[in-house]
């Protein structure tokens, strides 16, 4: 075996077992961080140079953006500016004197660009991340003698498509994989691994820490706990900022929170909580609006942090002029995990008055009926205005 002294051990094996062990479709997955874009990118280049100058190979990630931060600059120092060039606009590059052609699964007409291609090679990064039609799609497309996939991913839930019809059907296809994990990769610091592996928890720990393709069961946050996380009042703090996040819905319960962040943890002061349904009466949105000013009362606004879609509600707390208004981020998973993490540290506090907050966080759930990572989307009012002020706000100033 040869040892390369750049490598990890298992990169290196990767390498070795490449001189010949290659197939159709070459996949690897595992943590987070553990070297597989790394090796893979590597594996792309060599693989690359030995084929022929006059065939087609793509590149693709979900967008051009994620592609040009997590392999193409990568490239750039691998391969050298020199044997590298791209552009982002032309979405081509040239690799080794090869015509590469880059793609973003999710942006506009990636599908339709590469249905009439004839490709020798395609490099995808995240699999799981993609669209079951566009890498068909891809495949069908690898159609040059000796035409191979190199792909990365992390492990996702056990019905993701990837793993049910590619991963799990291995032994019928033309198909190599090989599992990466965090403690593979010795040129990370000890102590940043350290602290990654606390970063993730519950269901995210078992997939980006221990790699394991796993369902999303039980409590969404089984690590709430009333000693922990409940306190009587929020704590003196200097420079702190305040801001109120809100779950909009008319028959659907409307929650609203009223944060302190500084920079040791975020507090939910007090809420308000209102149920068009139990209370049989929907409320307007002046009458919302009204509810927001006195849980605001006393306190200097930051801004409010909304639910994107409560187009209404958004334009009536702007014509009213007072509060600052910032649609939130409502990616799920990332809202979700990032709570995890908040919680799991110790920097998510909730006062003792948030009493339907604290029901919410006792009965959460994985939808266990879906095949897909889904909650149980009942009594989440407060946990999704919490998710947003934690993903929107809070990470930065807490997470860094
Ligand atoms: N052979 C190597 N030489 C030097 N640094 C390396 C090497 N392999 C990995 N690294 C370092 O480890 C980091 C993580 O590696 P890489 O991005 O390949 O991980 P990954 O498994 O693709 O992670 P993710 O799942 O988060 O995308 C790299 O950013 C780089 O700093
Ligand atoms: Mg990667």
């Amino acid at each position: 075996m040869k040892t390369y002294k750049n490598l990890t051990k298992k990169q290196n094996e990767l390498m070795n077992i490449a001189k010949g062990g290659l197939r159709r479709i070459n996949i690897l997955h595992g943590s987070v961080r553990s070297g597989k874009t790394w090796i893979s990118l590597v594996l792309w280049c060599v693989w690359i140079r030995n084929m022929p100058r006059d065939k087609a190979y793509i590149m693709t990630a979900k967008t051009l953006t994620t592609l040009k931060r997590n392999c193409l600059d990568l490239v750039e120092i691998l391969a050298g500016k020199k044997n590298f060039r791209y552009s982002i606009s032309k979405k081509e590059g040239v690799l080794y004197g090869r015509k590469i052609y880059l793609e973003g699964v999710s942006d506009s007409g990636a599908e339709s660009k590469i249905r009439g291609m004839t490709l020798q090679g395609a490099y995808c990064d995240e699999i799981t991340l993609f669209n079951e039609e566009f890498f068909n799609m891809l495949l069908s497309r690898l159609s040059e003698p000796g035409a191979k996939l190199f792909g990365t991913t992390n492990p996702d839930n056990p019905n993701h498509w990837f793993k049910v019809n590619y991963i799990d059907r291995k032994d019928e296809l033309d198909f190599f994989m090989m599992e990466f994990l965090i403690d593979d990769n010795t040129f990370l610091d000890k102590r940043y691994v350290e602290q990654l592996k606390k970063e993730y928890t519950g269901v995210f720990y078992r997939r980006f820490i221990l790699g394991e393709w796993c369902s999303a069961e039980g409590l969404v946050y089984p690590m709430f706990s009333k000693d922990e996380h409940i306190i009587g009042c929020p704590p003196e703090s200097v420079g702190a900022e305040y801001y109120i996040s809100i779950d909009y819905g008319t028959l659907n319960p409307c929650s609203m929170g009223l944060w302190q962040l500084d920079n040791e943890t975020a507090v939910r002061i007090k809420e308000s909580y209102y149920s068009g349904r139990q209370e049989k009466r929907q409320l307007t949105d002046e009458e919302y609006y009204e509810r927001l000013e006195a849980l605001a009362e006393g306190y200097d606004i930051k801004c409010v942090v909304i639910d994107p879609s409560a187009a209404s509600f958004i334009a009536t707390i702007r014509r009213h002029g007072r509060f600052a208004v910032r649609r939130a981020n409502n990616a799920v998973l990332d809202g979700i995990r990032i709570t995890g993490t908040l919680l799991e540290s110790g920097r998510l506090k909730i006062c003792d008055g948030c009493t339907d907050t604290i029901r919410e966080f006792g009965t959460y759930s994985w939808d266990e009926n879906s095949s897909e990572d889904r909650v149980v989307k009942e009594f989440d009012h407060a946990m999704d205005d919490i998710r947003y002020f934690c993903a929107t706000i809070a990470a930065k100033r807490l997470l860094g």
